[in-house]
């Protein structure tokens, strides 16, 4: 079985922030201090076009509506798939105490503390845990879900990681 500290150390994440507000004043953290992994997945909204287009609050609904081809439309998708499939067991911040965890030996991975780069966690999203010589409590998700919601749930578990 593959120790975490044995990956290649291949993500940088930003710190999540609750609002998109924060997340749009975070655009210069977003635009240089994340993983090229992450910033290679999507652009980022112009902030003025934001504040422009999404007059008043700015609403995730907004941001996903008109601005669906951007990194931050991207990571709303991916915190919305993550909150059907996956909160169960890895826990509504991703920290690997869902309530389905203790069912499962090894626990739920603790995806906040995930250093792994991007393409291995891709494989693990898609195929599950015992293709991957892990634990079979990661089910396979590559039947249920699509390429760009793979994508989506990548960007979002990548702004779970701690910032470095
Ligand atoms: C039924 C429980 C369960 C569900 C639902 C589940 N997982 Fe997992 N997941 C696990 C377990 C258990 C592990 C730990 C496997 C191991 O460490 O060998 C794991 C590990 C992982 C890892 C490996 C992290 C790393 O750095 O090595 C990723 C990534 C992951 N899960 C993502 C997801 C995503 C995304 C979803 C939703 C689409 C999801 N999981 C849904 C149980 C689950």
């Amino acid at each position: 079985m593959l120790h975490p500290s044995r990956y290649a150390d291949g993500g940088r994440g930003g710190e999540m922030t609750s609002t998109l507000s924060a997340r749009l004043a975070c655009a210069c953290v977003l635009a240089t201090g994340m993983s090229t992994a992450l910033a290679q997945e999507g652009k980022h909204p112009d902030a003025e076009a934001v504040t422009r287009v999404c007059t008043g609050t700015i609403t995730d609904e907004c941001i996903v509506r008109n601005f669906k081809d951007t990194l931050e439309a991207s990571v709303i998708r991916g915190r919305l798939a993550f909150q059907n499939y996956c909160v169960l067991c890895h826990g509504p911040e991703g920290r690997g105490d869902g309530r389905a965890a203790k069912l499962h030996t090894p626990r739920p991975f603790n995806l906040t503390t995930s250093t792994a780069p991007r393409y291995y966690i891709a494989d693990m999203v898609r195929k599950g845990g015992e293709a991957m010589g892990r634990g079979k409590g990661m089910p396979p998700w590559g039947e249920q879900l699509t390429d760009e919601q793979v994508q989506d749930v990548l960007n979002f578990l990548f702004t779970l990681r701690a910032s470095q």
